[in-house]
């Protein structure tokens, strides 16, 4: 079974920042991961008993709320289950440190992600308009989703 292991070395940043270029459309940088790394944040990557690297998650608790920062599955391993194993063990996870609910935040245009999201527990429970850039065009709504742990 593949297993969560913590990354705490700042030179995760680059690792972390290069796989998710390679796979979604609007990565966080380098610089972003490296805060994270050195913030309150938990950087988790997710992999294969062989090593093979799966995903990667943030996630932060703030008493008994946990908050998905970020998650995504590397390309060549999407639609594999990969996601929804990865998501249900940060929520264990997060339960088993005392957090009692997840909030995330996603990108209205991503049905991938909030398919995902409804279909392991999490609810609607807000919009933040007009939240996130985009290259060209309107800036898109944030859409709020909670689940209890
Ligand atoms: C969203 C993401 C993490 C899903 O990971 P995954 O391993 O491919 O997903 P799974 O195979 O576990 O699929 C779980 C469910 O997610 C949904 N889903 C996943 N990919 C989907 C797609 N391309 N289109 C529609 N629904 C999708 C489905 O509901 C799926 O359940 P099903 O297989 O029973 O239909 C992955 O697509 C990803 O990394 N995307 C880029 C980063 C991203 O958007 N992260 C979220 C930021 S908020």
């Amino acid at each position: 079974m593949a297993e969560l292991q913590r990354l705490l070395a700042p030179a995760a940043a680059i690792e972390l920042a290069a796989a998710e270029a390679a796979c979604c459309a609007h990565p966080w940088s380098s610089g972003m991961y490296a805060d994270s790394l050195a913030g309150q944040d938990q950087v988790y990557v997710y992999r294969e008993e062989d090593g093979t690297v799966l995903g990667y998650a943030v996630l932060l608790l703030i008493l008994d709320e946990a908050q998905l920062q970020n998650i995504f599955i590397c390309q060549p391993q999407q639609r594999r289950g990969h996601g929804r194993r990865l998501l249900q063990q940060l929520m264990q996870l997060a339960a088993s440190q005392g957090a009692t609910r997840m909030l995330l935040e996603v990108r209205d245009s991503n049905h991938a992600a909030r398919a995902l999201y409804a279909g392991s527990g999490f609810v609607e429970c807000g919009l933040r308009k007009h939240y996130y850039r985009t290259e060209h065009g309107p800036r898109e709504h944030a859409v709020l989703m909670e689940a209890a742990l």
